[in-house]
């Protein structure tokens, strides 16, 4: 089941993010970057924060009582430059997470989580959906490419105290873009 999380959903997405987290992160990151990331971006305060603002969704997906997944969309423009130039001005939603646990992993579970995200972009009538990864996450790029984004540009990623190089992707949305 996929549904839109609510304030009693921090802790329980805090602890999701600190099992799949690591799952997106390039082979030889190191732990104290990773630690200060989860620290900095993936607290339960920070989840409460995005809970409360109206920008933001988290959609999850769940199995009994139990987070197994995902995605934060944020309506708002980026003020990365890199950003608002591969996407040349058209209003998008940014993808900002998107996160299975391994055990759905192949499976169809993260289809309908990024089939739901997208919905949610549409109805906010924005022109497409935009997201960043980084440029060694190979299954989260082919996933991506399936779900009809493509490549638009790069950017730096900062993790920890480390920068990453991303991919932009962006995927227009029907009747839009
Ligand atoms: C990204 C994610 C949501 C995708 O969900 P998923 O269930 O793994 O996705 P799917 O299995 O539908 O698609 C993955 C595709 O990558 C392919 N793949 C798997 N490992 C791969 C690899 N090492 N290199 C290239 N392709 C790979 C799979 O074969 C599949 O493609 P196919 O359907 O054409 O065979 C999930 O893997 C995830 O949560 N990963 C960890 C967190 C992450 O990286 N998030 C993205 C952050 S930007």
């Amino acid at each position: 089941m996929i549904r839109k999380a609510v304030a009693g959903d921090a802790a329980a997405l805090a602890d999701l993010a600190a099992a799949t987290f690591l799952l997106a992160c390039p082979p030889g990151s190191s732990p104290e970057d990773i630690r200060l990331h989860l620290k900095r971006t993936l607290s339960v305060d920070n989840f409460a924060e995005y809970l409360a603002d109206s920008k933001i969704a988290i959609l999850v997906l769940e199995q009994g009582a139990r987070l197994d997944g995902y995605t934060l969309l944020v309506d708002r423009q980026s003020t990365d430059p890199d950003v608002l130039r591969a996407l040349g001005g058209q209003r998008s939603v940014e993808l900002s997470k998107c996160y299975v646990h391994s055990d759905h992993h192949g499976r169809g579970a993260a289809s309908t989580l990024m089939q739901a995200s997208l919905d949610w972009a549409a109805e906010r009538e924005a022109a497409s959906v935009w997201l960043g990864v980084n440029s060694q996450n190979a299954r989260a790029i082919r996933f991506y490419e399936k779900s009809g984004f493509t490549k638009v540009g790069t950017k730096s990623f900062t993790l920890g105290d480390s920068v990453e190089s991303d991919f932009i992707l962006e995927c227009p949305l029907p009747g839009k873009g």
